[in-house]
């Protein structure tokens, strides 16, 4: 569809998470008078950051040290990630939360004010900063929501759902992008964000799968509109399952409550129906092993012993600890009737991070000139083949800061004329979804099979075809992007013929050297991933 209106800028953020909003922020504070329009699919305060838990690692204790901090990130990533991006991640880490402070996020502190620090999975020493006990994320977006909307040069759009590039004429470059408005007055209906550069910045792509930690606006749209303007995706076979997500019955869909990692940080310990301790001589750091160990104990217990959940043992906290360090988990088990102070807490990986992502460089430009991306979206490499926990919040301010800082230095000229092109060719039935989201959850969950993701990748493909035309709409949009990730994430995992990180195949269990150099990109071929 051509756009019917259009809103322009000198930096158009597609995104309102902890990456989008970092980004316009720190770009208004770089330029002298430049301006931003941030668009996002729902609520400003809509998206995975406001969900999170644990925290924000940081070098930033005083024994603590960057070096370290890199060094737990390379571990978790089990040979993937990329070093430049890692040491900058970790070196840029301590300042990056120290102006999220300055902006106004009150992190938890100790008698002497100092920050509290906890543990989580795969760190060697204690460097996860924290809000609200077990509400970080929802501190952070409040202090940078208030921000964005007391910037004059910053201008919001809501319920706006960008679907693809627009070029400009004169020299291909992305220049904007289509907007589908849903209730916001003269701008309803299908317009444009114009801008010199376009920022996806539109999080993660948990709901490709049945069960997922993430909210319902994580459907992978950035990433499917990056593919079809040409831009490649990268590790996108690397879906981090989060080990201890909140069971609620073998029917349950859609977004789960997480139990956070940081409660084996203080000492909360996982157990299978006979309350045996399942990480015990697994892994030297047994219940806070990197992510991917986790889950993947829990997925071959529970296939051992035929059942779908296994528990959480959390008793012993008490009630005092438990109201104050974590009263949202607190919260949610007790919503499903679940009391942990008397009970252990039943749990099972959920999809919860895409590692991969739109393929950036170390200033967060993607090969398609105009277009960038950050945060959950962006491939920069620092996470290779699972993601070191609490790394992602840092992720989305510190390369926000670099992609702000980099737009800042030249102004370019404003687009003056536009061409609607790489935009989606044939519709996805948005009542196939479910079936997508089921058939990743068995195919490419956390443990695959060559035989398994080689009949989803075909079933995917079929689905792709409905054989009903479909009405063009924000669902069908989305339901196409949905389908588009889905297929890229079954293709890219059945090319990796090896078990790394949270890619783990029974037909080639153990990682192999070859693949420590070379990575699965992965990009639309006509109808093809
Ligand atoms: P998001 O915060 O997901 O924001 C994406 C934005 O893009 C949203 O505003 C969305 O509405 C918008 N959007 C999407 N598509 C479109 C479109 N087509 N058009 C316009 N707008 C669009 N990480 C940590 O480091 N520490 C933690 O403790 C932690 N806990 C977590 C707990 C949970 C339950 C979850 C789900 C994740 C957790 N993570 C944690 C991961 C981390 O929260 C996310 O990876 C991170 O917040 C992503 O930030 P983002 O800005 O990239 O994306
Ligand atoms: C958690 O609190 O367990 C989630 C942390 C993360 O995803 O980094």
């Amino acid at each position: 569809p051509e756009p019917g209106w259009s809103v322009s800028a000198d930096v158009a953020v597609i995104g309102s998470g902890i990456a989008g909003l970092s980004t316009a922020l720190r770009y208004v504070r770089y330029s002298a008078d430049g301006r931003v329009v941030l668009v996002t699919k729902d609520r400003l305060s809509t998206g995975s950051t406001a969900y999170a838990q644990g925290g924000i690692a940081a070098a930033v204790a005083p024994g603590d040290d960057p070096v370290a901090h890199m060094v737990d990130t390379h571990l978790a990533g089990a040979g993937l990630s990329d070093p430049h991006a890692v040491h900058v991640l970790a070196a840029e880490g301590p300042d990056a939360l120290r102006w999220l402070i300055g902006v106004g996020a009150e992190f938890d502190r100790d008698a002497d004010g100092e920050l509290s620090l906890t543990r989580e999975g795969g760190h060697r020493t204690d460097r996860v900063a924290h809000a609200g006990g077990d509400a970080t994320g929802a501190e952070i977006q409040r202090a940078l929501v208030a921000a964005v909307l007391a910037e004059e040069r910053i201008e919001v759009v809501e319920h706006a759902l960008a679907l693809d590039a627009l070029r400009d004429p004169a020299t291909g470059a992305v220049c904007g992008a289509t907007l589908h408005v849903m209730g916001e007055g003269a701008r309803d209906g299908v317009g444009a964000v114009l801008a010199p550069a376009v920022v996806l910045a539109t999080g993660g792509t948990g709901q490709i799968f049945a069960a997922t930690t993430n909210p319902p606006v994580s459907t992978g749209d950035g990433l499917a509109l990056a593919v079809r303007a040409g831009a490649r995706l990268r590790d996108m076979e690397f879906i981090q399952f989060h080990p201890t997500v909140l069971w609620l019955g073998p029917d349950a869909r859609g977004r789960q409550p997480l139990v956070s990692e940081a409660l084996r940080g203080e000492g909360a310990y996982l157990v299978d129906a006979d309350g045996r301790r399942i990480m015990e001589g697994v892994h030297e750091l047994a219940d806070l092993a990197p992510r991917d160990v986790v889950a993947r104990t829990i997925a071959r217990t529970m296939a051992e012993q035929g059942t779908d959940h296994v528990h959480l043992e959390a008793r012993h906290f008490g009630r005092a600890t438990w109201e104050k360090r974590f009263p949202t988990i607190l919260a949610s088990c007790r919503e499903h009737g679940i009391d942990p102070l008397a009970v252990p807490i039943p749990v099972a990986p959920a999809a919860h991070y895409a590692s991969g992502g739109v393929e950036v460089d170390i200033d967060g430009r993607t090969g398609v000139p105009g277009l960038w991306a950050v945060g959950e979206a962006a491939r920069t490499g620092v996470h290779g083949a699972n993601r070191l926990a609490s790394n992602s919040l840092l992720e989305g301010l510190v390369f926000a800061d670099r992609i702000a800082a980099r737009l800042a230095e030249k102004a370019l000229p404003r687009p003056t004329a536009w061409k609607a092109a790489d935009h989606v060719s044939s519709l996805a039935d948005p009542g196939d979804s479910p079936r997508v989201r089921t058939l990743m959850s068995r195919g490419a969950g956390v443990l695959r099979t060559g035989e398994g993701l080689a009949s989803l990748t075909e079933e995917l493909g079929g689905l792709a075809r409905p054989a009903v035309p479909v009405v063009p709409g924000v669902a069908s949009w989305e339901a196409t992007n949905l389908l588009t990730v889905a297929r890229l994430v079954a293709a890219a995992a059945l090319h990796r013929t090896e078990s790394r990180g949270s890619h783990q195949r029974a037909d080639h269990p153990g990682p192999r050297p070859e693949w420590r150099v070379r990575s699965v990109t992965v990009r639309l071929e006509g109808d093809t991933p």
